[in-house]
């Protein structure tokens, strides 16, 4: 994205030509840059060719799903709806990773009939219950175990998932005994070993640790295990103050790592592919004095973006068309809902707002769109992609006829 005569343009095209056409609150993606993250991520562990397998849950539009799989990836999923978008995108089943603590009968039955590459155990009931229903369909199931390495993301704690008092994965202890169940058990075959713990992580140390920890394990278990799956978590730059992820050191500890143990790597990423791509266009309704600062009263809300209530998370807004005039005022960028969390940011430095004017919300591509909701009985907004000089609507604005 950038000012092209005070215009904020997106792949050459004007944001404000989308918000007129198109209406708003959009979520509006690039193509180039989806590209350029894909390309970008596979340059930086080039030499062992990992399986990536994007993580659907940052993102279930079936169009960008399609974009993402003509680049070779695959998918990792955690529920039947999940798996059932990755096929109708014509994800390749043998590139389908299938995690989560909760899958149910009906799930399990699911993957096994689609032949998926791999079902991720969470716990010692789950691969139990894997190996029942294969036995029923007289089938072999490739399954993976979930490590919890209790291993620190150094990330918010609402997205860490490493760590000993989260949910996810099991203990060493839980780990060896499985891999023995696994043995003594006809119908799973134990092809991997699976982590993850956290998302949205800056630091490289984590990673690090999480390493070492894999690697003594499968050291003591003495399992040829033919894959290694890391998970996702990788972060991206939010703000200008946000540090990068340094790649470089996390290739070379996952090199390190190979040296002693001979095996294939899966990434399961997410936001690193997606997040940056995504941008929400929304409108100035109203803007209201509040005494101590002045309320910027948007058409999206904490609905169509989550992640400054669920997290406190937050995104950069920018002016769809640029001025020097900055305002003497504080904004507070909120939505309509009936909800005092329905608020993006508080801003002491902005240029001067009037009502109607249009503003872009950046980096919304990762669990953006994913998690938005009808709370209040909104419609959920319009997908746009932006392919060069194309744009093409990839899911409809809904209709409150679809809601009433
Ligand atoms: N694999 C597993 C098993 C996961 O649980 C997740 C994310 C990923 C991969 C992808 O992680 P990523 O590369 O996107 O960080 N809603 C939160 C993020 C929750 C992440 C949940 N799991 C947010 O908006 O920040």
């Amino acid at each position: 994205m950038k000012y092209n005569n005070k215009k904020l343009t997106i792949e050459n095209i004007n944001f404000q030509v989308l918000a007129k056409k198109f209406g708003t609150p959009a979520y509006c993606y690039s193509y180039s840059k989806l590209s350029d993250n894909i390309n970008s991520f596979k340059e930086n562990f080039k030499s062992f060719s990992p399986l990536i397998c994007f993580s659907i849950k940052s993102n279930t539009n079936v169009n960008i799903i399609r974009e993402i799989k003509k680049f070779g990836l695959g998918a990792d999923v955690v529920s039947k709806g999940e798996l059932m978008l990755a096929l109708k995108a014509g994800v390749n089943p043998n590139k389908i990773v299938f995690s989560g603590v909760g899958k149910t009968n009906e799930e399990i039955n699911f993957a096994i009939k689609k032949k998926i590459l791999l079902i991720n155990a969470e716990s010692k009931s789950e691969i139990q219950e894997i190996n029942n229903i294969a036995k029923r369909k007289k089938k072999i199931v490739q399954v993976g175990i979930r490590l919890n390495p209790n291993t620190d993301a150094k990330t918010l704690k609402q997205i860490s998932t490493g760590k000993s008092e989260n949910k996810f994965g099991v203990n060493s202890k839980t780990f060896y005994e499985l891999v023995k169940y696994c043995k003594n058990s006809k119908n799973v075959s134990l092809q991997c070993l699976s982590v993850h713990i956290g998302s949205q992580i800056l630091d490289h140390k984590p990673y690090e640790r999480m390493l070492k920890a894999v690697s003594n394990i499968m050291s003591k278990t003495k399992h040829k295990f033919k894959f290694v799956d890391l998970g996702g978590g990788m972060g991206i730059s939010y703000s200008n103050k946000n540090k990068k992820l340094n790649y470089k050191k996390y290739n070379s500890a996952i090199k390190n790592f190979l040296k002693k143990h001979n095996t294939k790597i899966i990434f399961e990423p997410g936001r690193s592919i997606i997040g940056n791509t995504g941008t929400l266009i929304t409108k100035i309704i109203y803007i209201k004095d509040g005494g101590t600062k002045q309320f910027i009263i948007l058409d999206s809300a904490m609905n169509d973006l989550m992640r400054p209530a669920l997290y406190g998370a937050v995104h950069k807004i920018l002016p769809v068309i640029k001025s020097n005039n900055i305002s003497r005022n504080t904004y507070e960028f909120v939505g309509p809902i009936c909800e005092s969390t329905d608020k993006f940011v508080t801003l002491k430095k902005f240029q001067k707002l009037k009502e109607k004017d249009f503003l872009a919300i950046c980096d919304v591509g990762a669990y953006g769109m994913s998690l938005s909701s009808n709370y209040n009985l909104r419609p959920k907004p319009v997908e746009l992609l932006v392919k060069g000089r194309k744009i093409k609507i990839i899911k409809n604005r809904q209709k409150l006829t679809e809601l009433i």
